[in-house]
């Protein structure tokens, strides 16, 4: 079998069209734009990178965003206050705190700061106990980003056998529970599991999110599986490369995700939805 590709590119941009139109029809009738708030601590190449993509992608569809960047030294303390001040702001229906913090800053506490109506990542833990629970508010942007991918391939996931390699909050975990409410039967794999290749071996979907560079070898497909690689690795040569050997996995899967322009566009464009949500949320 030679598997389709499932475009993420193509998909996040039918989104952002859809999120835009939205935003026009909100302005239209007298409503104002969904505000986004983007806190970067610090100077991580990578995080500003992706604040750089987030913002973009929050003016192409009309919407108010702010960035605000602190030094590294930053303090528990200034950080809270300025989550207290965006919490209050009603221009600013989403704060994003672009992660990994300085190991000065307490994550959780600072997560936990966020109102969860304001928390466009879902990683509030009010929003992760609602996914648990089968219902959700504001979703993981990754994870819902491959739910909406997997709906494209038209497929039924009930009753299909899910392995996840990787436990993070950010995406392992969330995806697991989304998966599981698919009714999908759920394998969460991690750097401590045993005989790793043959519980892949038993995937009808794979989801890689591992963080290793072509981790995941074409004899660990199973034929016809469903393919998606979450990993976002630079080569020796500075290119973009999944956690998957995306050749050779190609030859046994029937849908599978590229890198670049696979999950990581979704990524933005679930953050836009989600972001657009939260405005509806505030509206009343
Ligand atoms: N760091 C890596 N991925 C993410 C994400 O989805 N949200 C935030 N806030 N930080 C991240």
């Amino acid at each position: 079998m030679s598997a389709a590709i499932l475009d993420g590119k193509a998909i996040a941009a039918d989104i952002r069209a859809d999120v835009r139109t939205q935003v026009e029809h909100l302005l239209a009738n007298g409503g104002r734009a969904p505000g986004l708030a983007v806190v970067l601590v610090g100077e991580n190449p990578a995080s500003q990178v992706y604040v750089r993509n987030k913002r973009k992608a929050c003016a192409e569809v009309g919407f108010y965003s702010e960035l605000h960047e602190l030094a590294a030294t930053t303090s528990q303390e200034t950080l809270e206050g300025l989550i207290d001040q965006l919490n209050a702001d009603p221009k600013i229906d989403g704060i994003l705190v672009q992660l990994p913090l300085p190991e000065q800053l307490d994550e959780t506490a600072i997560t936990e700061r966020i109102l969860p109506t304001k928390d466009v990542d879902g990683f509030h833990p009010y929003n992760v106990g609602r996914l648990v629970q089968r219902m959700p508010l504001l979703r993981p942007c990754t994870p819902k980003g491959v739910m909406t991918m997997l709906e494209r391939t038209g497929r039924s996931l009930e009753g299909l056998d899910a392995v996840i390699i990787g436990q993070s909050n950010i995406v392992g975990r969330p995806m697991a529970l989304e998966l599981l409410a698919a009714r999908c039967t759920i394998t969460i794999c991690h750097s401590r599991t045993k005989a790793l290749a043959d519980k892949a071996r038993g995937a009808d979907i794979l989801v890689a999110a591992i963080g290793r560079p072509a981790f995941i070898p074409g004899d660990w497909i199973k034929e016809g599986a469903i393919v998606i690689d979450v990993g976002i690795n630079r080569g020796a040569d500075g290119k973009l490369i999944g956690d998957v050997d995306f050749a050779a996995c190609s030859e046994r899967a029937s849908w599978i995700t590229p890198v670049p322009g696979g999950v990581g566009p979704m990524t933005i464009a679930t953050l836009l939805q989600n972001t657009l949500q939260a405005a509806e949320l505030h509206a009343d």
